[in-house]
This record gives C-alpha cells, structure tokens and sequence, in this order.
C-alpha cells in the first residue's frame, strides 16, 4: 500500500481548568493510539492540538481566580500541556488560540476565514435583543448566562448550548436567564451581529452525512450515534447562528464597519480554525513555510481525523462543516470520532456523572504523581466510551490491572520469558532447536493478532483492538502452559530452549502491537529486548530474533494496584 496522509485532531481543550480522565477517554486518548498506529505504519500523519482560550469560559474562570484572562490561560495551558505528555498524547505541536507564538497566526487565518466567509454573501447583519446585564453593564454571550433550554427543559443550560440534549441553542431565547457574572436578571437590549445561515447548507450536510453511513474500502463508516444525532439536527431544520460576541476578549471582527466595532468572532467560530493555524504552525517550524499547512488542509489526498467528546459533536459535524463549506477552498472532515461520557464509580458508592464541584473526578495530575500512564491508558481504552456512556470503576481498574496487565501480559513478557531466558539461558535467545508443530501454528498465529488489531483500529474501535490484544496474551500464556518449559527444563533443556525461543518470538511481536497502546510499557519491552525504536514499525511484529542474541535486564512492567491506595472513597 503507498504511504498516506492523515491530520489528526484532538478538540482543543478550554484552558480554564484541569484535565480529568473523562477528557482523556473522549478526545485524546483513542486519538494518540490512532496517530501511534499509523506512524507504526509508515503513514504521513500530523497530529494536531492546543488549548482554546478565547471566549467566555476563560473569562468566567479568570474572574473567579482573581486573575487576568492571559495569566489564566497560560496557567492552564502549560498544565494540561504536562498532563498530555505524563500520558504519552503524542502531538506534533501544542498551540493555543491566545498563546503567545500561536496568536498571531491564529488571528490571521481566523480573520481571513470570516472575511472570506462574508466576502461570499454567507453571513447575514442582524440587529435584534440580547440578553444585557445592567450591573455589570455588558451583554451576556454564551456562558455568560443560564436559564431553562427552550428545547428540551433542562434547567442549567448554558447561553449557546445545553449539555443536556446536545442542542446548540439561541441565548435570548432562554426560559428564566440569570447572568453567570452578578446572579441578576438581565434585561434585552438591541446589538447587531453577523449570522452565518446553516439552512443554506442543510442539502450539501445531508448527503455529505449520508455518504458516510457506507464503508468503502479505506474508508470506515461513521459512528451511528454521531451520524443520528447530526443528521436529526437537520431534519429539524437548522437554525441561523452568530458568529460575532460582544466582548472584548477574543478575535477582532475583522470588518471594516462601525457595527462591528468591539466585537470579537464566536468561540466556536475561531476554535476549529485553531486545528489550522497550529497546523500553519508546525509547518513553520518543520517545512519553514506555514503556507504549507493547505497540503493538509486542502488537499483531498490527505484525510482529515477529528477525535471529540460527544457535547461537540453539533460543532464538528454541522458548523465547521459548514464554515468549511461556505469559505470553500477547505476540504472535509474525513471522519468525526466522538465519543461518550464516562461516569466514576468509587468502591462502595453509586455510579455517578464526574463532577468538578462535587469532587468526583480523578484528575490526571494527581493519578500521575503516584502512578503510570499505561495503566490508566489499558484501562480507559478497555472502557471506552465508544458508542455510549460507560464508567470508570475503580475497582474494576484495579481487577484488570491485576489479571489482565500484571497476571496476562506482565507476567507473560517478564516473568515467563525475559527473566527465564536470563535464569537458565544466559540472559540470550535460546536455539531454534526442533519446533514442534504447536510451535509452527503459534507463530503463524501473531500475524493474525497483528491483523485483527489493524483492522480494528483502522475501523475506530480501540476497545476492540486492545481486547485482540488481550486475547493475543491470554492465547500465549496458553501456549506457554501446553509447553511447559519449566517442567522441560530438568528433563529436555534443548526443547526447554525451543519453547523459549518461540515465547521470545511472542513477547517480539507483543513490543510492537502493544505500542498504540502503550507506549511506556514498550519501550521497556524493546530495551528487555535490545531493539531500537524501528521494530515498532508494524510490519516487522513478525520478525524474529535471532538465536543467541542477547537480551536487555528484565524490568518489571506492570505492578498490582490496590483500591485505598488509590483515590480513597472518592470523599
Ligand atoms: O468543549 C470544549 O472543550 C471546546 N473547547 C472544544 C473545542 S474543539 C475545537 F473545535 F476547537
Ligand atoms: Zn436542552
């Protein structure tokens, strides 16, 4: 197969806060075992993200921490950037659409996008009432107010969406506003804004959507869920939004126009575009041309991959979509990956949603400080939340870290083979000697685990691809039993050294096909088995090592975990 083009996009976490391992399950994780896939694979692939530090959830945060909005960002910006690499997210660049160094570039592309946008007749000027909030003499955009959702009657909706039914909603509209900033009433004054008319696109949507329901060869179909939902939005009709705040936080609007005077472009309009001008960015950096970023942006050969959470799935599938449409020098999105919530569990308690205010997340700084990242990785990509919700229970974790990482693979890898290579055979790969038929259908088997995995991964179901893998070990601690080479090795040390051999063999493709998922634990396993980096590469899983090569120290991998020493109650 010749090489191909991916640019892989994480949504741009609002650096406003911590990261929990709720944000890392929906839009993060499943992303970097994808990217690490398709590196292992030799395929051209950029992987994409940073934080989204314009609008209103920054403000609303800075003003809570006594802070200014650019102190705040930054803040966070760099903690969410740490907590990303103590978990092996391997970006090829970290931007931010307010960070010094990514600013420029970002109000550039943001600007040119809008401009070109209105240059084609797409948005319409409005004046209508908006909410206003007297005492703090100001408008109310977004998250700037909460009232009851006019679609489906939940209470603590925000101004632009409701994270209860997903709906992206019209903040005048609201049933009961209250302003976020001073708790008043606000009142409906007159401003005019810039709409951009999603009904001009629903037909191009439509069946743009529609054709995604079909896999074709290299082209998986979309998830069922994200199509549904996108394509029930449109049967309701969509409705026009804008695409300019009142604010004096964010993108200038860039019109030459008293109207637009102090207004900043919507949140949602710049934080897509951030997915470019980090691109534009990291094309300076490496191509020493950030004009370079169209070979991926414009250019069909190259698939572009949005990896989400499930609340910003309207703003992937129908808005940038349809931005993309009307500046149209864009591609499409190749494929949009959303997925679910994850609630938390803790021992003894119900199941229930991850919640800040409440203290019932388990946030990645903290699971870092006493743990490893591959743990919580072979956890939250075995629980997935790929098609719905699911939950993170901690004593769930803790029984599949111990039967499945630390009894299965751990043991197989270190225990069974590394160290008893070292115990009995010099710490070097045993000779080939005279495989016996079991031997020959095992090894012809790895090819099979290797394609399983591939083919599921290629298909967006990690929580399958780490279940082959699973299996791949559970099937070589079977093999390792019918061998029995601890038993051989008193009684016929030449079939002991076969049976090794072929165990090495295993834990030589192993290396490789666990490395998407966990990239630490490989890293050990390639140093166990003195390889470099390139027998990550995918195809070379199958390889063997040669007799009487000799074997790196045998490192433990996983270690058994216990519930208290762990999160506590939860409390
Ligand atoms: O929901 C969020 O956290 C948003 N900050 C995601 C933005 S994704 C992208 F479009 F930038
Ligand atoms: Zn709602």
């Amino acid at each position: 197969m010749s090489q191909r083009r991916f640019l892989v996009t994480s949504g741009l976490p609002y650096s406003n806060g911590r990261l929990h391992v709720g944000h890392i399950a929906g839009a993060y994780l499943p992303a970097d075992t994808y990217v690490r896939y398709l590196r292992a694979r030799g395929e051209d692939v950029r992987f994409i993200c940073g934080s989204d530090d314009n609008g209103v959830a920054a403000l609303i945060s800075a003003r809570k921490e006594g802070t200014t909005v650019e102190e705040l960002t930054a803040r966070y910006n760099a903690r969410q950037a740490a907590d990303f690499k103590g978990l092996g997210i391997s970006f090829d660049i970290y931007g931010g659409t307010h960070q010094p160094g990514f600013a420029e570039l970002h109000t550039r592309l943001s600007q040119e996008f809008f401009r070109r946008i209105h240059e084609k007749g797409y948005f319409t000027k409005k004046t209508t009432q908006q909410l206003f909030d007297v005492q703090a003499n100001q408008f109310l955009p977004d998250r700037y107010v909460k009232g009851k959702c006019y679609l489906c009657g939940y209470e603590e909706a925000y101004g632009d969406q409701c994270e209860n039914c997903g709906q992206s909603l019209d903040a005048a509209k609201l049933i009961d506003p209250v302003s976020t900033i001073t708790g008043s009433r606000p009142e409906l004054r007159e401003t005019t804004h810039w709409y951009l008319q999603l009904n001009q696109f629903e037909e191009q949507l439509r069946a743009w959507l529609e054709s995604k329901r079909q896999a074709s060869p290299g082209n998986p179909a979309w998830r069922e869920t994200v199509l549904n939902f996108s394509l029930g939005q449109i049967r309701q009709g969509l409705p026009e939004r804008a695409m300019t705040r009142d604010l004096d936080w964010g993108i200038p609007v860039p019109l030459d126009d008293p109207d637009a005077a102090g207004k900043v472009l919507y949140v949602w309009f710049d934080a897509p575009i951030g997915y470019v001008s980090f691109t534009a960015r990291l094309c300076q950096d490496r191509d020493g041309d950030a004009e370079l970023y169209t070979r991926w942006w414009k250019d069909p050969d190259c698939k572009i991959v949005h990896f989400i959470g499930e609340d910003n799935t309207v703003f992937h599938t129908l808005i940038w979509p349809a931005m993309l449409m009307a500046e149209g020098t864009y591609q499409l999105p190749w494929q949009v990956v959303a997925n679910a919530f994850l609630n938390i569990k803790f021992p003894g308690q119900e199941e229930q949603k991850i919640s800040k205010s409440r203290g019932t997340a388990i946030w990645i700084e903290e699971y870092l400080q006493t743990f490893e990242p591959d743990p919580l990785r072979y956890y939250l990509t075995a629980v997935a939340p790929e098609n719905q919700r699911t939950t993170f229970d901690i004593d769930d974790f803790i029984n599949r870290n111990n039967g499945e990482l630390v009894a299965a693979l751990g043991n197989f890898i270190y225990g069974r083979t590394v160290k008893f290579a070292h115990q009995y055979f010099e710490g070097r790969v045993p000779p080939v000697g005279k495989r016996t038929e079991g031997d020959h259908e095992f090894l012809a088997r790895i090819g099979e685990f290797r394609d399983r995995i591939a083919a599921e991964i290629e298909a967006f179901r990690f929580k399958n691809a780490i279940g082959v893998l699973m299996e791949f070990a559970r099937a070589a601690n079977g093999y390792y039993d019918s061998r029995q080479p601890w038993k051989s090795r008193k009684t016929d040390m030449a079939d002991c050294g076969t049976a090794i051999n072929v165990s090495l063999q295993i834990v030589r493709a192993m290396t490789t096909l666990m490395a998407p998922f966990l990239p630490f634990s490989a890293l050990k396993c390639l140093d166990m088995l003195r390889l470099d980096e390139s027998a990550l590469q995918w195809d070379r899983a199958t390889e063997q090592l040669p007799e009487g090569h000799a074997l790196g120290e045998p490192v433990i991998l996983f270690k058994k975990l216990d519930a208290a020493e762990l999160f506590g109650t939860g409390e």
